[in-house]
This record gives C-alpha cells, sequence and structure tokens, in this order.
C-alpha cells in the first residue's frame, strides 16, 4: 500500500470531517453549518495532518496548540493530539506511526516542548512514548442517601443565563487554570464551541446547559455548569454535572450543596473529578459517593526533555541522574542532571549512568506530579536504588494532583 500525508486543502475539508467521523463509527450531517463552523474555528488548517491512499482519506490527525500548567504554575505549550483514525481497511499497516511522526517532528519545530492527549485505548500511545500521567474519577450519588449537607451560609447560588455565563466563568477557569497541573487555557474561541456549544445530539435526552453562579461577598466565586435529566418513572431524576469550578471554599460547598438539593433529581453525576476533591468529606455519609470509574485522562510525552524538566517546579531540593531511553524520538535519549535548589530546578546533559534508569513515556507520567515513582519501579518501568527511587518520588509529586477538565 502507498499512502501520503498532505496538507488539507480547503475543499477537502467536509471530506476530512467525513473521515473522522466514520473513524470514529459516526455519520457526518453535511447540512450541519454550526458544526462546520466549529471545526473550522477550533481546528487549525496548518496543524491537521489527512493520509491519502490515492484520492481517499484514509486516515486523520491533527493537534490543538495548548498552553499546559505544569508543577510551580509555569505555562507551557503543549501540542494536544487530537481526532486520530485510521479507516478499519487501512489499519496495521503503520498510518497510525506515520501520523505520530509527523506530530511530534512538528511540535519540536515548533518548540512546543510537551505534548497532550486523551487515549481511546491504553495500549496505542506508549510505544510512541506517551505516559499516563492524570487520572479522571467519575462519580455518582444519590443525594437523599449522603445527607445533601448543610446549608452553606458563605456563599449565594443564582442561575445565570449563556450571555453572562460568557462573561463570568471565563475569570474564574483561568483563576484555577493557572495554578492546578493539567489544566490548559481556553480561548473565547474554546469557550464558544467547546464550553458553551450545546446541539441537542450532545444532550441525551436532558436538558440543555445550565449555568448556576456562585457568588461570595456579591462577587463571582465559582461555577457549576450542567444538565438535568428527568425521570417520571421513579422520580429519580439526574443533575448531570460538566463542570464544577471554585476559587473560594464556601463557593465550593455552596455549589455542591445546591447540586444535591434540587427538588426531583436527588442522583448527581460528575464525569471528571480531581482524584484529590474532598466531595466525600462533605456529606454525612460520603461513602454513598460511588466512584463509577477511575482510569487515565490526559497523557503527556516529553517532546524536548531538557527544557520540559526546566520548566516545572520539585517538591524537593537534591540532585539526581536519570538514564532515559526514548526510541520513537532519539534526540531525548541519554543522561540528565537534575539539581533542585529551593524547589527550583536546573538540568543539564551528562554523561555515564544515572541514579535512575526509565523511558520517556514514564517521564511523563511522572511528570505532572501524579504518579507514584515507587510504584512504577515496583512493576519494572523504573530501575534503580531504593533511596534514589525513593528521592525521585518525592522530588517529582506535587502537593496538588494533576487535573484535565476536558477531553479533547
Ligand atoms: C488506533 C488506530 C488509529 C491505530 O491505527 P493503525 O494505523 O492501525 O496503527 P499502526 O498500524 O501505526 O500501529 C502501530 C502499532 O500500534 C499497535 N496498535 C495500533 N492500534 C492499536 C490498538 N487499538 N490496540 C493495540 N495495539 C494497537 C499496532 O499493532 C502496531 O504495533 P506493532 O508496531 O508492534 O505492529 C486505529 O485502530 C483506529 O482508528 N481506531 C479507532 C479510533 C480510535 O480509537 N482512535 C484513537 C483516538 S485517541
Amino acid at each position: 500500500m502507498s499512502y501520503e500525508i498532505r496538507k488539507l486543502v480547503a475543499d477537502e475539508l467536509d471530506t476530512f470531517r467525513q473521515a473522522i467521523a466514520s473513524g470514529f463509527g459516526e455519520d457526518l450531517d453535511r447540512d450541519d453549518e454550526q458544526s462546520r463552523e466549529r471545526f473550522k474555528s477550533t481546528f487549525d488548517q496548518d496543524r491537521m495532518y489527512p493520509v491519502y491512499d490515492g484520492d481517499d482519506i484514509v486516515g486523520t490527525g491533527g493537534d490543538f496548540e495548548l498552553t499546559v500548567t505544569v508543577p510551580g504554575g509555569a505555562q507551557v505549550p503543549m501540542s494536544g493530539l487530537t481526532i486520530i483514525t485510521v479507516q478499519p481497511t487501512h489499519t496495521r499497516q503503520g498510518i497510525l506511526t506515520a501520523m505520530m511522526r509527523r506530530h511530534i517532528d512538528m511540535a519540536r519545530e515548533r518548540g512546543e516542548p510537551l505534548g497532550g492527549l486523551w487515549a481511546s485505548e491504553v495500549p496505542i500511545y506508549g510505544r510512541f512514548g506517551y505516559g499516563p500521567a492524570v487520572s479522571i474519577r467519575s462519580i455518582k450519588y444519590d443525594a437523599r442517601q449522603v445527607g445533601r449537607g448543610e446549608a452553606e451560609v458563605g456563599s449565594t447560588v443564582r442561575l445565570i443565563d449563556a450571555e453572562e455565563a460568557a462573561e463570568l466563568l471565563p475569570p474564574l477557569f483561568a483563576a484555577v487554570q493557572a495554578e492546578r497541573p493539567g489544566m490548559f487555557q481556553r480561548s473565547e474561541t474554546w469557550w464558544k464551541y467547546r464550553l458553551f456549544y450545546d446541539p441537542e445530539k450532545y444532550r441525551d435526552g436532558a436538558s440543555a446547559l445550565r449555568h448556576a453562579l456562585a457568588e461570595v461577598a456579591g462577587e463571582p466565586a465559582g461555577y457549576m455548569t450542567y444538565r438535568q435529566k428527568a425521570n417520571w418513572e421513579d422520580f429519580k431524576g439526574e443533575v448531570r454535572i460538566r463542570e464544577i469550578i471554585a476559587t473560594s471554599d464556601a463557593a465550593y460547598r455552596g455549589l455542591w450543596h445546591y447540586a444535591s438539593n434540587i427538588d426531583l433529581f436527588p442522583i448527581v453525576k460528575h464525569w471528571d473529578l480531581p482524584v484529590d476533591d474532598p466531595l466525600d468529606h462533605l456529606f454525612n455519609d460520603g461513602r454513598g459517593i460511588n466512584t463509577t470509574s477511575l482510569h487515565d485522562s490526559l497523557w503527556i510525552r516529553l517532546i524536548d526533555v531538557l527544557d520540559a524538566l526546566g520548566k516545572r517546579t520539585y517538591s524537593r531540593d537534591g540532585g539526581i541522574t536519570i538514564s532515559l531511553s526514548d526510541a520513537f524520538a532519539e534526540w531525548n535519549e541519554g543522561t540528565y542532571r537534575l539539581e533542585v535548589d529551593g524547589g527550583v530546578g536546573s538540568c543539564e546533559r551528562v554523561s555515564g549512568e544515572g541514579d535512575v534508569a526509565m523511558d520517556v513515556a514514564t517521564l511523563g507520567a511522572l511528570y505532572l506530579g501524579g504518579s507514584d515513582a515507587r510504584g512504577l519501579a515496583r512493576v519494572g518501568r523504573i530501575a534503580g536504588g531504593p533511596e534514589a527511587i525513593s528521592l525521585l518520588d518525592m522530588m517529582f509529586r506535587g502537593s496538588v494532583a494533576p487535573w484535565c477538565a476536558e477531553i479533547f
């Protein structure tokens, strides 16, 4: 088979969109102007890479230009891989591998030290140097069972319309995003087409998006974006939370109290809660908060290891030498000396063997501070003596769990 990655030309946009839809087992509605506009507005045509077999598009891929928070708060360019599909007629012939080559080489050329993605299946991306760096916890509870929580006196909650939401939500999100590793910045366009975009087909029979604003002393301090799904059979309607963001503890409590006290809607669901969220302690009976799934969300790939290691801060001072293998981006192979003083790291290439050894995907898993180096050593992903592993763990572990608020 011969295939070729070409630049996407404007008049093939719908063919490309059709290939993405069919790669994910869906159909493209060519009459849906809003959806076309959404695609054009959020995707940069220069960052798309269709793969052609003759005139047919048989593979789709592309990346978003994102900026992500890393431990310590630095805002780091991240190439966000997305819309990866290969038509079932063309799988296992190396097309994904060719797209990954393009993605990583282009990111390197653009000076983006990190790659990020959400994986549909775990076995796909490790071979390309990606490691699972963030976890997602999905929950479901019956508010009558967990105790509904004390009324919060420190904040008030009111419903706002889409127009007010467009004005008030972004700064609240930005304040939290700036501090939590794994969260990336949102542009105005991103808000419009990724967060507020709300066609009927996205609702799964539930209501349109609603926005509850929490205020403390009259000032915005948090929000909850959600849908309601009525249930007239047993009157156990659902509150489906898309996002809760709070810049103050009183707003956090107030929003969860609000979510848990909507009459006729006692079932509360949140699909993407940070793993260190203290919700279980808010109610009388936290055991009633069921974790419906807990697994990887954002995967990280260090595209320029030296640059990336210098961008984050570390939780323990000291020095460690890391031997790194990177079969897919050989420029990263070698030994790195990381010296941390006052939390600030300086990194250089050295010769010789490291105190610890790992591959770049494992370093990606550690990078945002959410993974357990001792555990990774235990399963054979990191080699080294117990003291070095322990120091590595203390250095890389962050004080807050990384979190990625949305799938892309
Ligand atoms: C995942 C997908 C893009 C793989 O494309 P592909 O062109 O078949 O991948 P390649 O031929 O380049 O495979 C490279 C290697 O990865 C392995 N691999 C690829 N997809 C895999 C999968 N889903 N599970 C396990 N291994 C996989 C291949 O076996 C091959 O291994 P090898 O080098 O040891 O032979 C394709 O299966 C697909 O479109 N899936 C449905 C959509 C999807 O899930 N996209 C990912 C969104 S995050």
